[in-house]
């Protein structure tokens, strides 16, 4: 039976009472944790999203209705109670904010009742994630899930402050749109009134940010939603959250700085993480050669060293032919791994076959000074000696060699690199290491297209020193792009935006656009840049992704409320879902779905 909460006032939030109330009286409601019925007393632990305050029913202190409801209460039943702050009768209970005090209570209403939730509320939640997912509005009453989203909530509200006081203004864009350009296929919404016709929502708000850029507004940033239907992992979702800005008069410097301190200014206020400034930029070029990936986690070492030079004379059929179709031979020394059961490795070549490689070459040191290889036999003593020496291999290293394009390699061992400080336990989540990477590619050779893409998005601006390089050399071209990395994660990226039209004509003709394609694209803000458009740069976080990492979880899942699985539904509310047919008959559509095998 639910009783109404007429004349009551909530005075504060379970663990918002500190012991300079003992002797007052409070009011709390919120959600009975766990209730003990020991006879002629009942404890309950009570809960909000502030934490769990212990309440007391005494016979006597409260009168006897009231005792027999409080005998009633069970798990998630809400509640609101009112009585006196007392210095605890019992032990201290030191995990507990509230641990030292309790609420020994003169008034109880039971404001309504719960049935037995499909799995306990509580911290570390050991429930499937499916489980949890389908009730998700349960398990975000859990306090590892409040804590994460009242951060996010937090870090939503710092960087408005910040950027508020940077002269942004936050504007919003359109949600339904014309298709964007960051690279993904679209989620396309049907209209009604123009039967056939469809918006797409939109992957990012690049182009209307550029438009206000062209409309005067100087400095914009907006909290925006964005939809991209790619295959989902861990750090992706089919619509996430970006932070998202862009800056008129400004050049690559000018950008990293604000943002450089607003991250300080974030993780000083969120985790009192002193974040040195100015951020550690590296090259794409560097970041590739030295950790196979333009996001390499700094928080460990296990570069990658490059010995094609080492080995090209040698007769190993595997590196001989990958240098000859000019590829290269790079290896990772795994410190103090050289006595890994033979077994484990073999594990590590098929991890590596997982991201492409034909197979991994290996050199185990041994203590004694031996050493076991899968290709010792195809080398002289002075080849292997040369290897060893160049991965600065010691008794007890395990060297890890791929050879084969340079890419590929590039993927293989970045991925391994990883892998291994998984395994060897290398990775500190207390420990945020931020990097820029800089002048990426402009353009990526697509096999599947046969034609180059851009690799941020056709607006990014090339470097000036090789826009020579774009007829001769176009996959040579640097562009004004940048990232910001941390922890091995891609949290931001950007670009200074080409804002000349014989340049943006270029590039179009570069990406094999004629000029009418571009214009049936893009003709709007082509349109509006004969107008007098202003150089502008800009660029967007992924606040799921940079909360995920503050809130020291390993999914985006953890840090949003409602998220979706991997087959892009929602396991609560059954997203996405059939719909009437006199809907579609409105919208003019015919469903044909393919035809089973
Ligand atoms: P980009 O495509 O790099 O750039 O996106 C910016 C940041 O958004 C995050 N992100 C995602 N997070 C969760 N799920 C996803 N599916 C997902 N996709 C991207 C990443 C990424 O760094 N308009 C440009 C920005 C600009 O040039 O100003 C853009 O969208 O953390
Ligand atoms: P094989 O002669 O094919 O038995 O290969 C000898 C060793 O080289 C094995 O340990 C393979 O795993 C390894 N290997 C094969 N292909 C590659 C490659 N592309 N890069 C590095 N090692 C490889």
């Amino acid at each position: 039976m639910a009783e109404s909460m007429k004349g009551l006032k909530r005075t504060h939030r379970c663990a918002e009472v500190t012991k300079a109330e003992i002797g007052s009286t409070v009011t709390l409601m919120g959600w009975v944790q766990k209730s003990r019925n020991k006879g002629g007393i009942v404890f309950v632990d009570l809960r909000d999203r502030s934490g769990i305050m212990q309440i007391i029913f005494e016979n006597g202190d409260i009168d006897a209705e009231g005792f027999e409801k409080a005998g009633r209460l069970r798990s998630e039943f809400v509640i609101a109670v009112t009585g006196r702050v007392e210095a605890r009768s019992g032990a201290v209970n030191e995990n507990l904010a509230t641990g030292e005090i309790e609420v020994r209570a003169n008034s109880l209403r039971v404001l309504s009742e719960a049935d037995t939730p499909p799995f306990p509320i509580e911290e570390n939640s050991k429930t499937r994630e499916e489980v949890r997912l389908k009730y998700r509005y349960l398990d975000l009453r859990r306090p590892d899930l409040q804590r994460n989203i009242m951060l996010r909530s937090k870090v939503a509200v710092l960087v408005r402050q910040f950027l508020a006081n940077e002269g942004f203004l936050e504007i919003e864009t359109p949600i339904l749109n014309k298709s964007t350009p960051e690279g993904a296929r679209d989620y396309l919404v049907p209209s009604r009134v123009h039967p056939g016709s469809f918006y797409a929502l939109p992957q990012s708000p690049q182009i209307f940010k550029q438009l206000l850029m062209c409309s005067g507004y100087d400095r914009y940033f907006q909290i925006a939603k964005c939809f991209r239907d790619e295959d989902l992992r861990a750090d992706r979702q089919p619509e996430f959250t970006q932070i998202d800005m862009e800056l008129s008069f400004v050049d690559v410097d000018d950008v990293i700085d604000v943002n450089e301190r607003m991250l300080a200014f974030l993780f000083k206020e969120v985790l009192d993480v002193e974040v040195q400034l100015p951020i550690q930029r590296m090259t794409w070029k560097e970041a590739m050669n030295r950790f196979g990936s333009d996001k390499p986690d700094l928080r460990f070492g296990m570069e990658l060293t490059d010995v094609s030079e080492i080995v090209k004379g040698c007769e190993f059929a595997v590196f001989k032919n990958a240098l000859e179709a000019g590829g290269s031979v790079r290896g990772i020394n795994a410190k103090g791994q050289g006595a890994m059961p033979r077994k484990k490795i073999d594990k590590l070549v098929e991890f590596a076959k997982g991201y492409g490689a034909k197979g991994l070459a290996y050199i185990a040191m041994q203590e004694d000074g031996t050493y076991k290889s899968s290709f010792a036999k195809f080398m002289t003593e002075e080849e292997m000696k040369a290897l060893i020496d160049a991965m600065q291999g010691e008794p007890g290293d395990l060297l890890l060699f791929a050879a084969d394009k340079t890419k590929l390699v590039w993927d293989v061992l970045g991925a391994l690199r990883l892998e291994l400080a998984r395994q060897m336990d290398l990775l500190d989540k207390n420990e945020y290491r931020f990097v820029w990477i800089t002048e990426f590619p402009l353009l990526e050779w697509s096999e599947e297209e046969n034609r180059f893409t851009a690799m941020h998005h056709p607006f990014t601006m090339p470097m000036e020193e090789d826009l020579h390089l774009i007829d001769t050399d176009p996959g040579a071209v640097r562009a004004k792009a940048y990232d910001i990395v941390l922890n091995g994660n891609e949290i931001g990226g950007g670009s200074v935006r080409i804002h000349q039209d014989d340049i943006q004509e270029k590039m179009f003709e570069t990406l094999g656009f004629t000029k009418e394609q571009a214009y049936n694209q893009f003709g709007f803000l082509l349109n509006a840049f004969k107008y007098g458009v202003p150089p502008h740069a800009g660029l967007a976080y992924g606040l799921d992704r940079m909360v995920m990492l503050m809130a020291k979880e390993d999914s985006i899942r953890e840090v949003i409320a409602f998220p979706k699985v991997k087959d892009a539904s929602c396991l609560m509310s059954e997203a996405p879902n059939v719909v009437d047919k006199k809907q579609l008959e409105d919208l003019c559509i015919e469903v044909c779905l393919p035809k089973e095998e």
